[in-house]
Parts: C-alpha cells; sequence; structure tokens
C-alpha cells in the first residue's frame, strides 16, 4: 500500500540551539550535505511508490525539516502539534496552516505534544510518548480528537526523547523498538502488546537506527544500524538503508523528516 508523505527541504537548516543532547551548536552542521541527504530520502520513498507533498520551509526555523513533528494525521483528521521549545513554537501553526489550506478538518492543540515524534500510529491505537516533550494531557486529547485507543509509554533516556527515537511501527500490528529507552513498567506494556517484537540493540539505537520508517514490507532505516537491519533482514524485510548524518547533528533521522498523512477509512 503506497502511503502519502509530508516533508520539508532543509533549506535553512542549521543547528544554531541545543534542545536535545545529540545538538552542538559550536560544531555546526553542512547544510547542503543535508540538503543531499534528504533529497536522497525523498528519492527512496518517491521509489517505493509512496507519495511526498512539501511544505514550504520557513528561514528562522531550523529544525522545520523535522516534518513529523508538525501535527498527527490520522483518518483524514488533524490533531496539531504545540512545542515543547520557544525556538520550534511557529511550526505549529505553519503545519496546521498546511493543512488547512488543503481542506482537512484542523483540531488546534490545548496541550503540548510534538505530533509524530511522540505519537505512533497502529491498526488500532496510537501509541504516545512521554517524558521530554509531549504531555501527558495531549494523549487524552489526541484520543478524544482522533476517536482511538491511545496508549501511553514513558521515556527515560535524555538521547531518546521523542517515542519516534526509540520505537517504529513495522505495520499495523506490531514494532521494534529498544527497550533500555522506557521505564520499567512501559517496557511490561510493550512486551504484553508485542510479544514478537524486533528487540534493538544500545547500537542500533545509539545511531538512531530506531528512528526508522516501514510500509510493512520495505524499511527505511539508517544504514549504520547493522544489527537492526539483520533482524529485520531475518524477519522478511526489504531494508533500504539510508544515511542522514549531518540531520543527526540536530538529534533527527528518516522519520523525523517524515509526516505520514493517513486518509479517510
Ligand atoms: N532538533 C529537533 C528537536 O530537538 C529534532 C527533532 C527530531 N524529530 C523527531 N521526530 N524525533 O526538537
Amino acid at each position: 500500500m503506497p502511503k502519502h508523505f509530508l516533508m520539508c527541504r532543509p533549506e535553512y537548516f542549521t543547528v544554531e540551539y541545543a534542545i536535545n543532547p545529540w545538538m552542538h551548536p559550536e560544531a555546526g552542521a553542512d547544510r547542503d550535505l543535508a540538503i543531499r541527504q534528504w533529497e536522497g530520502l525523498k528519492a527512496a520513498y518517491e521509489e517505493l511508490g509512496h507519495r511526498v507533498d512539501l511544505i514550504d520551509p520557513i528561514d528562522g526555523l531550523p529544525d522545520m525539516v523535522f516534518a513529523a513533528n508538525g501535527a498527527l494525521v490520522v483518518g483524514g483528521r488533524v490533531y496539531g502539534a504545540r512545542f515543547t521549545y520557544p525556538q520550534r513554537g511557529p511550526e505549529g501553526p505553519a503545519y496546521l496552516r498546511w493543512f488547512t489550506e488543503r481542506g482537512y478538518p484542523v483540531y488546534e492543540p490545548g496541550h503540548v505534544n510534538e505530533g509524530e515524534g511522540d505519537f505512533l500510529t497502529l491498526d488500532d491505537v496510537i501509541l504516545a510518548g512521554t517524558g521530554f516533550r509531549t504531555d501527558l494531557a495531549a494523549h487524552q486529547e489526541a484520543q478524544e480528537r482522533l476517536g482511538r485507543p491511545v496508549v501511553s509509554l514513558t521515556l527515560v533516556d535524555p538521547r531518546f526523547y521523542h517515542l519516534d527515537t526509540a520505537l517504529f511501527p513495522l505495520d499495523g500490528h506490531n514494532v521494534a523498538y529498544y527497550p533500555a529507552a522506557f521505564t520499567e513498567g512501559s517496557r511490561e506494556v510493550l512486551r504484553r502488546m508485542f510479544p514478537d517484537a524486533v528487540l534493538a540493540t544500545a547500537e542500533d539505537a545509539e545511531v538512531l537506527g530506531l528512528n526508522a520508517v516501514s510500509d510493512g514490507a520495505n524499511v527505511v532505516v539508517n544504514y549504520e544500524a547493522a544489527n537492526l537491519q539483520l533482524a529485520l533482514k531475518r524477519r522478511g524485510y526489504e531494508v533500504i538503508p539510508v544515511d542522514l548524518s549531518e540531520l543527526r547533528k540536530a538529534g533527527g533521522g528518516p522519520k523525523c523528516c517524515t509526516l505520514e498523512i493517513r486518509g479517510e477509512n
């Protein structure tokens, strides 16, 4: 099944503030290389037959490339983002405007949440992260707005500050994750819900290997996540390795650059 994605070209990408442990403003980042790597990701999606729409980047919003944080779109309805840090604040309205202009029903967020950074959608449930960015109250709000059950999971390692840095859906029913990124209680929830999950190693997690995008058959994943790639191949997945090392200097990988637009169903 082809997917529909929204992406934002890293035209104004820089690392000029630090809001997660990956970011080192004094070291900076190579914008041209970031753009080339991002183009490679977009091309990979298009080769797989997915549709990629683009939102115009805005000067002064260097993290806007991380489209996943811009909203959560389920059943054709858009739940807007409200960012934790003021540096990213204007991204929320910018993404909501993109959807409003295209006729989507949108919900203004009443609570802090960073869109698909912390909300990952499966067929029957939305998994929601908290601990660093998204407020627990937003989990409840998303459930009421979108009419899907939301299960809260608590993150504990500041390197894995968004749920999408520690877990990704393999298909509508199963996930891959890095257990040590979660509290003991949340690990137990994950074990119960996903007894057949792919468990990632520390080495996989430390290169943001869990920040991957699966369409149920193909998994677009950081080329450095060697154990994870092997585990996925053993399960019969086609692995599409990509290099987003420059964007990782802001704490992002393939999934961060990708907002999924889920239509009505
Ligand atoms: N620098 C950005 C931040 O800290 C990176 C966001 C990465 N996005 C994601 N979906 N994990 O907010």
